[in-house]
């Protein structure tokens, strides 16, 4: 541990507040703030950045992308990577610099290169899935608190291997799941918590359809840009020629580098199930795909594109997830009415349940930017974040295990549940479905 960690740890408050105000960190003396690092600067790295430059919550010292810059990401007219995010970076502190000078950020293309860094305490990781795991353990290795996106991981056994870590070197994490800042969120999951709706019979989410379309059995390899380290982009996924659908945005509907939208939305509604539950750690009992669509044989996009599962927990609560129009949407049925909230709304079976109800938080208070706060504070007091490490394991775990059972519905159809063991994360006296859990992953990162 560096000189500056232990004089930032020796300094950190003890009670960390609850809503984090960004003017609690914008003292400008160097020992108060704290030195980060971005490492994926492409859709939501691009927004994450912003947020935390906005908000004031410390320093970016260095910015990381396998792409040096480009458009092609989730709308045409963006244009990201390290170069954009560097240029960024070095604009927002011309602007807040009393002489005007842009202090510098470093742009990197190699990750270890910024973990090798003593002066950086953090970093954020909104790479895609199949990288989160190799650059968060290597990251607390190197001494580094860690906020990395959701899904946290991208197999079951990912997530043990991210406890261990960040326990065994004693550092902080925060999942990117940023819900659990959302004043709106924490209203209902904690009014279906504290039996405001009695006791919980039901929980359905809903997770959004496919917002991409990618190309059809035979599409052709394209010729690699020369903006992009694909090799390194691949990292520990399988070999595959290069396809523009494969990479920037797109590789979550490929089940070699993320889960399609179950992991992708579903690691926010279906972690809120669980929050409404009371069930921080652990998981269902039960597990059976209901529907699950796919696109033909040899499409790039191989993740289901339309699904409904059902799992079923021991404290007798059901628990169904389907696709939908809204993107995100948890909606708790109790024994005295329901809750329910998404990204169009909140509503209730009665509107007393609503009454204190919060508005909807903006600007440097939005949910995203309240969840890299509150990550910030906890850097510095050295107390668990509002998404540890062992929720967003357990949250993933959820969508990976519904996974297994959507992966194997075509060749099994209805109709087949499957006994999970929460305690030893396997499906119970059921080869086929735990083989569905292992992801390979190629050497040095395997
Ligand atoms: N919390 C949320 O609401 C939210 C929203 C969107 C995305 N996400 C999560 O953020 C992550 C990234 O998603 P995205 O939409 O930004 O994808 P993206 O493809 O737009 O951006 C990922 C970036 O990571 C870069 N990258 C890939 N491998 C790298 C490596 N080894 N080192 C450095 N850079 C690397 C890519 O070049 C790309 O620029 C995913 O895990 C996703 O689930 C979270």
């Amino acid at each position: 541990m560096n000189t500056r960690r232990q004089f930032l740890q020796s300094s950190a408050v003890i009670a960390a507040p609850m809503l984090v105000n960004a003017k609690a960190f914008s003292d400008d003396s160097p020992s108060n703030r704290i030195n980060v690092a971005f490492i994926g600067t492409g859709n939501q790295g691009m927004g994450m950045l912003r947020r935390f430059l906005n908000a004031e919550l410390g320093n970016v010292l260095a910015v990381c992308d396998v792409n040096e810059g480009s458009y092609g990401y989730k709308e045409p007219d963006h244009f990201y990577g390290a170069t954009p995010a560097k240029q960024l970076v070095e604009a927002n502190n011309a602007k807040r610099s009393k002489s005007g000078a842009a202090a510098q950020c470093h742009a990197y293309s190699d990750f270890r290169e910024v973990l090798q860094r003593d002066d950086i305490d953090a970093v954020v990781i909104v790479v895609p899935d199949h990288w989160h795991r190799v650059i968060t353990v290597m990251a607390l290795e190197a001494g580094k608190d860690v906020y990395c996106e959701k899904p946290l991981t991208f197999s079951v056994a990912d997530g043990r291997v991210m406890i261990d870590a960040v326990r065994k070197n004693d550092r902080i994490l925060q999942t990117g799941s940023h819900e659990r800042s959302n004043p709106i969120s924490q209203f209902v999951c904690e009014a279906a918590k504290a039996g405001k709706i009695g006791k919980l019979t039901k929980i359905i989410t809903k997770v959004g359809y496919n917002n991409k379309v990618g190309p059809g059995p035979g599409w052709m390899p394209m010729p690699v840009p020369k903006n992009l380290d694909y090799r390194t982009w691949l990292g520990p996924a399988p070999q595959q020629p290069y396809h523009e659908d494969r990479c920037l945005y797109r590789f979550r509907f490929n089940y070699d580098y993320s889960g399609g939208q179950i992991t992708n939305f579903g690691a926010h509604c279906n972690d809120m199930a669980h929050w409404g539950m009371g069930l921080d750690t652990g998981g269902p009992t039960e597990v059976e795909c209901l529907d699950a669509k796919f696109l033909p044989e040899g499409s790039l996009f191989n993740t289901a594109t339309e699904t409904r599962f059902r799992c079923k927990y021991a404290n007798g609560v059901e628990l169904l997830c389907e696709s939908g129009e809204e993107q995100v949407q948890t909606r708790f049925e109790g024994t005295d009415g329901w809750l329910q909230t998404g990204y169009r709304g909140t509503t209730a079976s009665d509107p007393n349940l609503l009454e204190g109800l919060p508005e909807k938080t903006k600007g440097v208070n939005d949910p995203h930017s309240s969840h890299l706060a509150n990550f910030i504070d906890c850097v510095k007091s050295r107390s668990e974040p509002r998404a540890p490490v062992e929720v967003g394991h357990a949250s993933a775990v959820l969508c990976h295990i519904a996974n297994a059972m959507i992966r194997l519905f075509p060749q099994t159809g209805p109709g087949r549940v499957a006994k999970w063991d929460a305690a030893s994360e396997q499906f119970v006296g059921d080869d086929l479905a735990n083989r569905m859990l292992v992801r390979e992953q190629r050497d040095p990162f395997a």
